[in-house]
């Protein structure tokens, strides 16, 4: 039973930051750009609230799938003896493209991100904006590629 709770939170997030990512950055980023931002109210703009909640979703996301992932190994290291060779090559890639998603991640949410948020408070970043939202489009799609990467080893591995 455990072990399906384990997985179920794992898929859950899994689906969470690929889901929002799909959304936000392919199907409704590039509608909006098609509005144009007002000047001096970059922070009530649409593409602006959107990449604002997509960063943090994508990070939190990525720390429940990291939590899951080590708890599942924890759980289950006895079976992990019987295990065919070849087992922890796949690991070893999965992990790669997680440590990969990870940084990308850090980096949009801690740098880019934080550089313009509380533009009240630190009006001269407002014209950071267009270009930050399209370095954060540009990272997410950087990330949704290695996420998906690392969804097709998990299956794999489930079924190795
Ligand atoms: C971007 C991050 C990750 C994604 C998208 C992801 C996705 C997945 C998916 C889709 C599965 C298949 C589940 C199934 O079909 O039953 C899976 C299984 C698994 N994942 Fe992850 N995962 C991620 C990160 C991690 C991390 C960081 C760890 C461990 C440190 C981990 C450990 C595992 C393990 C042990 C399994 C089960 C393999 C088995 O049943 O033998 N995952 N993952």
């Amino acid at each position: 039973m455990t072990n399906n709770i384990i997985i179920f939170l794992h898929l859950m997030a899994a689906a969470v930051a690929i889901g929002s990512m799909v959304f936000s950055v392919i199907l409704l980023l590039p509608s909006m750009e098609k509005i144009p931002i007002q000047k001096n109210s970059e922070e009530h703009s649409h593409p602006y609230k959107l990449v604002e909640l997509l960063a943090p979703t994508v990070f939190t996301s990525l720390l429940i799938l990291i939590g899951t992932g080590i708890y599942y190994l924890l759980e289950n290291y006895t079976g992990q003896m019987g295990l065919k060779p070849g087992y922890y090559n796949l690991f070893g890639m999965k992990l790669i493209c997680v440590v990969v998603a990870f940084f990308l991640s850090l980096y949009q949410t801690f740098n880019l991100r934080a550089g313009i948020a509380n533009l009240d408070l630190s009006p001269e970043n407002r014209g950071l904006v267009p270009k930050t939202i399209q370095q954060i489009k540009k990272t997410t799609i950087l990330i949704l590629i290695v996420f998906s990467l690392a969804v097709f080893f998990g299956i794999w591995l489930a079924r190795f």
